[in-house]
């Protein structure tokens, strides 16, 4: 068996049957996909929850190529490169767009997945492309954005895991860059904002209320924020006036989850070593020694104490794998 705690930013002790490093793209067809198996980048939004009696294979493919077009530029990553690296690099060389995402901890290969977003900007809205071998169907694939299915924290890489191994991703960033601010705190920001300018804001602000992950292990917002309607808003609202959510559709709203465990008294809960972070109540952190069984009765908790409470069934943005794979939580409103 081999020790997977290093390699999930969770660093719960959990073990797998075999590995796989994947370093290269022409290795890939070769690969023997037996079943089960789970595709890992940085192992910063899964958590090995108990030993995984399967393989896991790490997807380790590097490499960034730059085409520069007349309107825009057109960015090819591979699947295995660090997204802040990433991100960091078109700073430098003043390709803008992606600058809220900046300090998102995982990799390339893992943001169409889950779509990942954060101060009112969505990695969905600049990409071209995603490169993957089907691996059901024995093929390579190029996927268009339409294809990529992508939703709030969503994608159909995530509705059908273990489908595809995604190699690369094609970026469009548009050279006609504008700044989106207004998302708190970056809508303090005052007079000319650069790119430069809400790349550090946002690094400050997640070094100041998210805990680094390779000091105090965690794996980001652990739940979803959940969607709502609008008539369940209004009679949450007047029990909570001050709840905090934000429009999404017509007759939906996304409430702040973080706001919700924080109102029920939760920033204080723990079980064993897993608790709540006292700085940003979505996230979920590993003070030490937590356990699989610990992080797992800890989520367990706070869902059943939110739906009963509001409703609200949260749902976990994070993957949780067990002995033969992904594992769902649930609770009984
Ligand atoms: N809030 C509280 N108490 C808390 C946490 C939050 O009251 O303990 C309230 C705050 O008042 C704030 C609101 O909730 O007004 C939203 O909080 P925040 O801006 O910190 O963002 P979030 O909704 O908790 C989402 C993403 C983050 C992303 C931030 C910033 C999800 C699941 N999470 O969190 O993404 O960094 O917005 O855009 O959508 C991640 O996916 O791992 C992640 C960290």
């Amino acid at each position: 068996m081999i020790e997977l705690a290093e390699r999930h930013t969770f660093k719960l002790p959990a073990q797998c049957r075999s590995l796989i490093e994947l370093k290269s793209s022409d290795d890939v067809e070769q690969l023997v996909f037996e079943e089960p198996y789970y595709l890992l980048g940085e192992g910063s939004n899964t958590l090995f929850v108990d030993n995984f009696y399967g393989t896991v294979i790490c997807n380790r493919l590097l490499g960034v190529c730059i085409e520069e077009q007349e309107d825009s530029y057109l960015i090819t990553a591979a699947a295995g490169e660090n997204w802040h690296n990433f991100v960091a690099d078109l700073r430098v060389r003043s390709i803008d767009g992606l600058e809220n995402l900046a300090l998102i901890p995982g990799s390339v290969g893992a943001a169409p997945v889950q779509n990942v977003g954060a101060y009112g900007v969505e990695v969905a809205t600049f990409i071209e492309q995603v490169t993957a071998w089907d691996i059901k169907e024995k093929r390579w694939v190029s996927m268009n954005r339409e294809a990529c299915q992508f939703a709030y924290r969503d994608s159909v890489f995530k509705q059908n895991p273990g489908r595809w191994l995604i190699t690369s991703v094609v970026f469009r960033l548009p050279k006609d860059w504008q700044p989106v601010t207004h998302y708190a705190p970056l809508n303090q920001l005052q007079g000319h904002v650069s790119a430069q300018k809400i790349f550090d804001t946002v690094v400050e602000v997640r070094q100041k209320k998210l805990p680094d992950p390779k000091v105090i292990p965690n794996a980001g917002s652990f739940f979803k924020n959940p969607v709502i309607t609008k008539a369940q808003l209004d009679e949450l609202l007047q029990k909570w006036p001050d709840m905090v959510y934000f429009p999404v559709a017509d007759n939906q709203v996304k409430v702040a989850a973080g706001w919700l465990i924080e109102h029920l008294g939760l920033k204080s809960a723990f079980v064993g070593d897993a608790a709540v972070n006292p700085h940003q109540a979505l996230v979920l952190i590993n003070k030490a020694q937590a356990t699989g069984s610990d992080i797992t009765q800890l989520a367990l908790k706070i869902m059943k104490q939110v739906v009963d409470a509001s409703g609200i069934m949260l749902e976990p943005e994070v993957r949780l794998v067990g002995q033969h794979g992904l594992v769902q939580l649930a609770v009984k409103k």
